[in-house]
């Protein structure tokens, strides 16, 4: 990150173009065998030019030159790079550019000796990120429904061409019954995999989110899929849950960490109400932010951690787990299955730096829940 005051990227009218002829050549792209990617990526830039630039100074000039090297020699999922970095930072932390393609075509214009890349990859890399950073902070960038468009399209394109979902387990849901309907609360972009692996043969699937670029991302997803029996909803809890639909399971995976413990409760009540009798809630998630935003306290700990990552955690109560439990059946729930374990992991994958490892101590919990019948 460049931790200057000047600001890398600037909107007015004075700005130097964001593209120049240099980097809308976009070698890079070349050889790519998704033509609808490299349409957007050309398509985003030339956008973002219409609205960003750089300072008319010679540090404007040289960024300007140096993000025109990485456009020139850039691949298509740089796409997914930037969105991964905007839209699902809280998903998706650990996000580095792939200099060895980058490189292999820089070197293809250079003369033979062309030395070492580390340094231009250096300035290149904080180039990106700041850029990501600028759409981020800037809420109309951040909400433009074309950036949203384009990002999310080829997010879809990407996962439809490649198969390659980038989660080890996704949940694997199941209809619990031959008819009644399923939602999958907070989907995030494990929305995808249930997409692709949902039966045309089981009952209808809702998956509802909050974030537009999830909802965008997915909903143009299926219909690449062509499945009849998936309905994306854009929904945010408590204030606005999905309205007029009944279901025989309500999953929230990794999700409830994200509300306050009054918001959980109205998000159990709202589920009771939203089941049919005899309907199951599927509740799965850990209290590992709580630890990570306690840790943050210590310098040393918040300083190790991803850029932007803590900006997008809910301060949860210490006894999330015992809370939550407890919440679900005062709702008037049955628990049929209740299980939380405690974990302790050394990982670098909240952390900024590769090997920069954090000590995280946490609970992990599991709960199945069931509506009374009628
Ligand atoms: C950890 S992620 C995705 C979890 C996903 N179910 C999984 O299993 O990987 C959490 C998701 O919750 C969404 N989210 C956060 N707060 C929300 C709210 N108040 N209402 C609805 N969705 C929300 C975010 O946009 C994000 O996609």
């Amino acid at each position: 990150m460049n931790d200057n005051t000047t600001p890398v990227f600037v909107d007015g009218l004075s700005r130097l173009p964001l593209l120049t002829d240099h980097g809308r050549a976009f070698n890079g792209l070349k050889n790519s065998s998704s033509a609808e990617l490299v349409e957007r990526v050309k398509s985003l830039f030339e956008y973002l030019n219409e609205r960003l630039g750089f300072p008319d100074s010679t540090e404007g000039r040289e960024s300007q030159e140096c993000f025109n090297t990485l456009l020139r020699s850039v691949y298509p999922e740089v796409m997914i790079d930037l969105a991964d970095l905007v839209y699902a930072q809280h998903e998706r932390l650990a996000v580095f550019l792939s200099f060895d393609h980058i490189n292999v075509n820089l070197k293809k214009e250079m003369e033979e000796n062309c030395g070492s890349f580390e340094a231009i990859n250096k300035k290149m890399g904080q180039l990106f990120y700041q850029l990501a950073r600028t759409i981020i902070e800037n809420p109309a960038l951040r909400q433009d429904s074309e950036i949203i468009r384009l990002l999310s399209e080829s997010y879809s394109y990407y996962l439809y061409q490649t198969e390659n979902f980038p989660w080890d387990n996704p949940v694997q849901a199941r209809p619990l019954n031959s008819h009644q309907p399923v939602l999958d609360t907070a989907t995030g972009l494990a929305g995808f995999s249930m997409i692709h692996e949902w039966s045309e043969k089981f009952p209808k699937l809702v998956l509802s989110d909050n974030e537009p670029f999830i909802v965008c991302a997915l909903s143009h997803y299926l219909e690449l899929t062509g499945k009849r029996n998936v309905v994306l909803v854009e929904a945010e809890f408590p204030v606005s849950p999905p309205a007029g639909m009944k279901f025989g399971l309500i999953m929230a995976t990794k999700f409830l960490h994200h509300l306050t413990r009054p918001d959980r409760i109205k998000f159990l009540e709202w589920s009771m109400d939203a089941l049919e009798p005899n309907g199951m809630l599927a509740i799965m998630d850990t209290d590992l932010e709580y630890e990570i935003l306690e840790q943050s306290k210590q310098p040393e700990f918040g300083g190790k951690l991803t850029a932007g990552y803590q900006e997008t955690l809910v301060e949860i109560e210490d006894g999330f787990a015992d809370n939550l439990k407890s919440d679900v059946a005062s709702t008037g729930f049955r628990i049929t299955h209740f299980e939380c374990r405690e974990y302790h992991d050394e990982t670098d994958a909240f952390s900024q730096n590769p090997g920069d490892n954090l000590s995280l101590k946490f609970s992990g919990l599991e709960i199945a829940a069931e509506k009374p019948g009628a």
